[in-house]
């Protein structure tokens, strides 16, 4: 009888458009903490307290120096064997979306090209009053920073509690979700919707669907295939035995 991981390697060779969703989890190992496990804390801060609208408003130099440092933090790792193994499964496979959670930058670091990062993306900067979008790598962006345009202040161009997705990211996310053959979600503990609810949707279209984490989540027993490990062990295995 074939494993997971033979069945799930075999239906990847067969597939002609496949879509996959990761979370913190497969950056773990390059050293970002995750949101939800023992180091989601920030200076005894509960980081999911920070990443509000209402946050900002109150105390926007606070939750600045919570980005400075994250900006900070991750702007000295680099990526893993997993990010790398979806970069190499990209060019192996016709259609290839690669929904993340994740806001940093890490899956384009290793060379992954068609990417929808739906929680938007640490090293942008929005001003929230003209809207301007900004790229900015700066490990630190100041205390208050002000848009170079119109002064307004500065925010991460990052999605937080209680604000919408961007619609057409979401769109472009439903769509792959609901066109892949198969779907495998990396790392992420399944509760943040809607970002949890399209392995839901990959399966209702008749997907194949996959997870990849440490531990069994919410989502297991609705998974076609649940494969426990490091991300980092784990996903560079799809590529195994593949000429
Ligand atoms: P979580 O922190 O909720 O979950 C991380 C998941 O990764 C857990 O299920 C872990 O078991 C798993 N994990 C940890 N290390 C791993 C490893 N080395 N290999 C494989 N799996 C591993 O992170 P997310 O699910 O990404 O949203 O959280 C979703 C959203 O909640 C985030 O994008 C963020 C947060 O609030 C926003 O900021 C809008």
């Amino acid at each position: 009888m074939q494993n997971g991981m033979d069945r799930l390697r075999e239906a990847l060779r067969k597939a002609a458009c496949v879509s996959v969703l990761t979370g913190a989890g497969i950056s773990a190992e390059s050293g970002v903490p995750t949101f939800r496990g023992a180091d989601g804390l920030w200076e005894n801060y509960n980081v999911m307290e920070l990443a509000t609208p209402e946050a900002f408003e109150n105390d926007p130099e606070l939750v600045w120096r919570f980005y400075n440092w994250r900006r900070s933090l991750i702007s000295r790792l680099t990526f893993n064997a997993a990010h790398k193994a979806l970069a190499e499964l990209e060019t192996r496979i016709p259609r290839f979306t690669l929904i993340t959670q994740n806001v940093d930058g890490l899956h384009a670091k290793a060379g992954s090209r068609n990417i929808l990062e739906i929680h938007g993306n640490l090293w942008k900067v929005r001003c929230v009053e003209c809207s301007m979008i900004v790229l900015d790598h700066s490990p630190d962006m100041g205390h208050l920073p002000r848009c170079s345009r119109c002064g307004g202040f500065l925010r991460p161009h990052v999605v937080w509690f209680g604000e919408s997705l961007d619609p057409d990211i979401l769109q472009k996310s439903l769509d792959a979700s609901r066109s892949c053959e198969v779907m495998i979600t990396i790392g992420t503990s399944a509760i943040v919707q809607p970002a949890a609810s399209l392995a839901m949707e990959a399966r209702r279209s008749g997907a194949l669907t996959a997870e990849i984490n440490l531990e069994r989540t919410g989502h297991s027993e609705f998974m076609d295939l649940v494969l426990l490990g490091k991300a980092g062990e784990t996903v560079p295995g799809l590529l195994e035995g593949w000429s």
